[in-house]
């Protein structure tokens, strides 16, 4: 479901004809490729129109005859459900209609859908139900470069299907050359040795750019970004402005930032509007960034990496870039996962580079000085060699690949890797010591839409007589941070906090939120503007926890098993099973109010955002982390008892010491 109807604001939008577009031009001779290739691997720069037109192309030469759909995939929600909206207003239906996307919790299809739009994480897990894919006559992995962990598991899983279905059609597309690499890996235990695909490349048109460095490194490239900004939209002829940032934060200070100064702006000057562009906005917010701006107002777009190569805005002609990027970044001594600011590639700078000379020559802004971009490393590292691979594993062994060291990875990720994740699955219970898939627990676990540690405490949750509760706290924390919104005044911000604030953490906090706007919110729309929260993504917490509720239904999971003490308060029966699934996310504070997590003794912070922020505490759990600076931050925390690690977790903590 939907958290927003877009078919309601569905218009008919004017566009450059597609005919124009480089992909035009080779659309007989890619439908020729696809045709007697199982393998087609597309080049061309961000603009081309391969999302948008190869899908269209093979749909009109009834790759969809049969019943069967064509499968695209993105490593991003964002750009997923932006393109299929195009598609489908290109094509002409409405979306869910005969084009339509698929993300995790938000299911936008139906039965007549032949275009079907999708995170490749979505597709992987659509193989624990369909094993050989049988639905798709054409899958094409998009944005192949990018080598998102997901996009690395899908092509080894392609590989194998492909093997048992020879007529099955797989397109890879990608913005950079990195062609003959992909080809080699489908060639690669061949044993026909024929050759299993084509390279088509599709020349892009390119205006030339300027790039111009800062003279010295700057101390804080927000605030340097928001004031090029403003030079930009004082000396420079007209044109939209694309800002890259890391994230929300930075992006959301930002936004405000330039809403301040312009209001400054002398009478009569053209106006200026910022809009955010990053994954935790809901679909209505992030399709603004696409909409012309108004006569006389130039439109800024500030966007984390999702612009650089996924998504294409129209009319931009400044670029700014700050130079970083989050990247996922696992450490296996301490077990923590974390999204870190780190410098961009040499690869990724020119690509956002370019996404200014897409209309007509334009300017790139690096806020970084010209040697520094010279010790840039060329290419970024694929995700597989630096993530937690436990949710993948995990995956991997439900789809019946117990061997997960052999698998045929695209780049093998490092053993030291493989370790770490195999052994929080044998602690979570769900591998066997032989390192099987256990059943149900593990089995369940992958089918889950949820990482693990929190499949394992949802499941473990009948059991502590808090299934309810616990659906409502996952449902919350799959908002990833996006429940109260900012519009700087934090005093506000904090008096909300504070009103729903509960002792034994955020988690409760949480809840407290949750169960607030099922009873008051939703029927006053008051309710959410008094106490600061951000109305779409409750409701998108309400549809979350419909979803895993229905899994749940699946497994038999509904009623409680009331073998729990019922002298145990409702409160610590929840802290009790949050313990089953973080304990590997187990910290304690120190006296200077720092935490020292458990496993690795890293010094963590508590995020700002989190009610254990300023608070005294022992022993918590908690489920996510982020770097910013040079610090550590945990977020939604919760108070546990340091008994409970033994008794929940006793094997793990057993392999430390
Ligand atoms: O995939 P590739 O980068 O090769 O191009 P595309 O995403 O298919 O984009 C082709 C054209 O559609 C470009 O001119 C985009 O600006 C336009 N487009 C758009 O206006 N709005 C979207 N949501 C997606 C694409
Ligand atoms: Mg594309």
């Amino acid at each position: 479901m939907a958290d927003f109807d877009l078919n309601s604001s569905y218009i008919p939008a004017l566009h450059k004809p597609s005919a124009l577009l480089p992909v035009a031009k080779h659309r007989e001779s890619l439908l020729f490729l696809i045709e007697t290739n199982p393998v087609t691997i597309v080049v061309g720069q961000t603009g081309s129109g391969k999302t948008t037109q190869i899908p269209q192309f093979l749909e009109a030469a009834g790759w969809c005859s049969d019943g069967k759909i064509i499968g695209i995939t993105q490593p991003r929600r964002v750009a997923a459900t932006t393109v299929a909206v195009r598609v489908a207003e290109e094509y002409g239906c409405e979306l869910g209609k005969q084009v339509g996307y698929s993300i995790r919790f938000e299911d936008v299809t139906s039965a007549v859908t032949s275009i079907k739009f999708m995170t490749d994480g979505l597709l992987i897990r659509e193989a624990l139900v369909d094993p050989l894919l049988s639905r798709y006559s054409v899958i094409m992995v998009d944005e192949a470069h990018e080598r998102s962990i997901s996009t690395d598991i899908l092509l080894g899983l392609l590989k194998k299907i492909l093997r048992r279905r020879p007529e099955l059609r797989i397109i890879i597309s990608s913005a950079t050359l990195q062609a003959d690499e992909f080809l080699r890996f489908f060639a690669d235990g061949d044993a026909t040795g024929s050759q299993p695909g084509a390279i088509i490349t599709l020349e892009g048109r390119t205006y030339p750019i300027d790039v111009l460095y800062l003279e010295q490194a700057t101390e804080d490239y927000v605030e340097s970004a928001v004031s090029t900004v403003f030079q930009i939209h004082q000396k420079e002829a007209a044109g939209d402005i694309l800002v890259f940032l890391t994230g929300r934060e930075e992006i959301d200070s930002a936004v405000q930032a330039i809403e301040e100064r312009s209001a400054q702006l002398s009478q009569g000057s053209s106006r200026i509007v910022p809009l955010p562009l990053y994954a935790g906005l809901t679909t209505e917010q992030q399709m603004y960034v696409f909409e012309p701006a108004a006569a006389n107002t130039r439109k800024v777009i500030l966007s984390t990496n999702i612009a650089e190569a996924s998504v294409t805005i129209d009319g931009v002609v400044y670029v700014v870039d700050c130079g970083f990027v989050k990247l996922r970044a696992f450490n296996p001594q301490t077990s923590i996962e974390s999204l870190t600011v780190t410098p961009v590639s040499k690869a990724s700078a020119q690509q956002r580079a370019g996404r200014a000379g897409r209309t007509r020559p334009g300017k790139c802004f690096r806020l970084y000085s010209e040697d520094a971009y010279q010790s840039l490393p060329d290419i970024t590292a694929p995700e597989i060699q630096r993530s937690n691979l436990a949710p993948f594993i995990l995956q991997l062994k439900a789809l019946g690949i117990d061997n997960v060291v052999r698998f045929d990875y695209f780049t093998p990720p490092p053993a030291e890797l493989m370790l770490r994740a195999t052994e929080l699955l044998f602690s979570l219970g769900a591998l066997d010591e032989y390192a099987k898939l256990t059943r149900p627990l593990g089995m369940r676990m992958a089918e889950l839409a949820v990482e693990p540690m929190m499949a394992k405490t949802l499941l473990s949750s009948p059991a502590f007589g808090c299934l309810e509760e616990m659906l409502s706290i996952a449902a919350m924390t799959a908002l990833g941070g996006s429940v109260f919104y900012a519009d700087g005044n934090k005093k506000q911000l904090d008096g909300a906090r504070r009103r729903f604030a509960a002792e034994e953490g955020d988690h409760l906090t949480l809840l407290n939120i949750y169960q607030a706007f099922v009873t008051k919110g939703k029927k006053e729309s008051k309710f959410c503007h008094e106490n600061h929260l951000n109305y779409k993504s409750l409701l998108r917490a309400v549809s979350i926890r419909g979803q895993l509720r229905r899994y749940l239904e699946r497994f038999g999971l509904t009623a409680e098993i009331a073998s729990q003490n019922p002298a145990i308060p409702k409160a610590e029966s929840i802290r009790r099973c949050l313990t089953t699934g973080f304990f590997a996310h187990a910290a304690r504070m120190q006296p200077d109010g720092t935490f020292l997590n458990v496993a690795g003794g890293t010094v963590l912070y508590a995020h700002p955002s989190s009610l254990m922020f300023n608070r005294k505490a022992d022993w918590v759990i908690f489920h996510e982390v982020i770097e910013s600076g040079k610090k550590t931050f945990i977020r939604d925390v919760t108070k546990i008892e340091k008994a409970w690690l033994l008794e929940y977790a006793a094997d793990f903590y057993q392999l430390k010491t």
